[in-house]
């Protein structure tokens, strides 16, 4: 009887090793080694497949080597930014493929190809979200389907035209504020050293708090954004990390740090949402802000949206929209710097246009240099560098059927310096090139991607680049500081590894 009981448990011990390693064996050999087959009778091309980290350790190890140094002042940031993708376009043209760990990823260049991409999001999905992409950006960002759609819908009244206009004299007072601190740092001298970078952080951030995301500013919002600059530090930290399965639970101490601030940022915007609850149970009236539509969604019980729905996409609108917004007036800065005549051809512009008065949205729309700058600013330096899609069963794309459960990647950054898209000139600084508008111009600007899942903040993002910039202008000019050090460097989002120094003259 006891050898039998021992032979059963021998047997089920036996049976489940084996289905875990016939499991391991096919994740991490058999479907990788099966998928790249696949590819390769497609014609398409990229190194064979190494267990379990593909190239990803290539990937991190070439991209830290480059961007251990600061580099010349070139814009032509592609050997820095994507410099492994850079390297296998140059050895295998504009479709090859990457092994991120053993996930295969179908790189395309070709805009064609990226459009049919964009416009399919059904086919091409948001990959599913991993801890740090939950952290970085939850809510409708990377929910998907019906959640999406819902969210999508109780969303967009933030972003019409008539709450982007009310947001102008708002963001202008918040810079005049920044400005009248700069005017006292100036007082007895031509010029200071500025770090440009805690500058517009610190204002983008009171600006999207104060009109889109929460509509106030409080202790909690104000602790909300110390631990988004905690988050964004440890991500860069995590990135050697994510290759592992499970690293969110392994006990490092950035791994520690990263939950604690993510943990942190939830219970405050917690409060900021019962807190709110509170007022508009007791009549407080929508400020037409996230948190208030979202909550008046939440408080129709027909329509499905949860507390947490409500607190998660709080938390999320707190990281996308400032963040991507400051990477991006970081850079338009930058160029200006850096191109004297430009900028002061968009001065004369706003000046004509606006002479001493604040800025206004009508005035916004006749800005025709500001815009040509701001749209070159983000083809060159786009904020987020890269993208993916993945597809869950067999896939028509052009003429090639894809199989399931790969990714395909579009290198925004690569795409935006390409010599075959945008021109000889494609690694230069040349607003000229917008001259008959972003729209008209016959290559796709990539930088808010494109089709049903484009960037939601695209025209918020474009009023409050014109506003700053035309509000700037009218007090300051700027000029690359002597000890500024080139380093853009991509760590989820494209920053100026060593800040950005600039030296500020009051404009007389
Ligand atoms: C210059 C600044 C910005 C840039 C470069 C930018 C870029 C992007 C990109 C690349 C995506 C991904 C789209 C995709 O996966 O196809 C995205 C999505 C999104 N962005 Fe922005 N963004 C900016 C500003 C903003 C602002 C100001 C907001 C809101 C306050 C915002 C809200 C969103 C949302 C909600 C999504 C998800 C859209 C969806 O999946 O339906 N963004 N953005």
């Amino acid at each position: 009887m006891d050898a039998k009981i021992a032979f059963t448990v021998i047997s089920v011990i036996a049976l489940v090793i084996l289905r875990y390693t016939i499991k391991l064996a096919n994740r991490y050999w058999f479907r990788p080694k099966n998928i790249e087959k696949r590819l390769r009778e497609l014609g398409l091309k990229g190194n064979p497949y190494r267990i379990i980290f593909g190239d990803a350790k290539d990937v991190v190890a070439m991209r830290r080597q480059l961007t251990s140094k600061p580099m010349e002042l070139s814009d032509d940031i592609t050997p820095r930014i994507l410099p492994y993708q850079r390297l296998m376009a140059q050895k295998y043209g504009k479709k090859f493929f990457i092994w991120f760990g053993t996930k295969l990823r179908l790189t395309i260049m070709d805009p064609v190809l990226v459009k049919e991409i964009l416009s399919r999001p059904n086919e091409f999905r948001k990959p599913k979200n991993d801890k740090m992409g939950e952290v970085l950006a939850g809510g409708l960002f990377s929910s998907d389907g019906n959640t999406w759609t819902k969210h999508k819908k109780i969303l967009n009244p933030s972003f019409h035209m008539d709450k982007l206009k009310n947001m102008v004299p708002s963001i202008v007072e918040s810079c005049l504020e920044m400005m009248a601190k700069w005017n006292m740092a100036l007082a007895s001298k031509e010029s200071v050293e500025m770090d440009m970078m805690p500058e517009i952080e610190t204002l983008l951030n009171y600006v999207m708090c104060k009109t889109v995301v929460t509509g106030e500013i409080s202790e909690e919002t104000k602790k909300i954004y110390q631990l988004r600059i905690t988050v964004n530090q440890q991500s860069g930290k995590l990135a050697k990390f994510m290759f592992f399965p499970g690293w969110w639970h392994l006990p490092f101490q950035e791994v520690k740090i990263m939950k604690a601030a993510h943990n942190e940022t939830q219970s405050l915007v917690k409060k900021i949402v019962t807190r709110r609850l509170g007022e508009m149970k007791n009549g407080a009236s929508n400020k037409g802000d996230i948190l208030s539509l979202m909550l008046e969604a939440y408080q129709d019980e027909a329509s499905g949206v949860s507390l947490h729905d409500v607190i998660e996409e709080c938390r999320s609108f707190h990281f996308v929209g400032p963040e991507s917004t400051t990477r991006s007036q970081i850079w338009m800065m930058y160029l200006l710097a850096k191109h004297p005549e430009w900028q002061e051809r968009a001065r004369q512009e706003v000046f004509k246009v606006f002479g001493d008065k604040k800025p206004n949205m009508e005035g916004l729309h006749q800005l025709k240099i500001v815009t040509m700058i701001m749209y070159e600013a983000l083809r060159l330096y786009p904020p987020t560098g890269i993208f993916h899609r993945s597809i869950s069963r067999e896939t028509k794309l052009g003429d090639m059927v894809l199989p399931a459960w790969i990714q395909v990647t579009i290198p925004i950054t690569l795409m935006h310096h390409d010599p075959d898209i945008w021109g000889k000139d494609a690694t230069q600084f040349n607003p000229e090139r917008f001259a008959e508008g972003v729209f008209n111009s016959k290559m796709q600007l990539l930088t808010f991607t494109g089709g049903p899942r484009k960037c939601t903040g695209q025209s918020m993002a474009v009023v409050i680049h014109k506003t700053v910039i035309a509000t700037l202008l009218q007090g300051f000019s700027f000029e690359l500081s002597p000890s500024y050090l080139h380093a853009p460097k991509h760590s989820f989002l494209l920053t100026p590894l060593h800040g950005m120094k600039l030296l500020v003259r009051k404009f007389a």
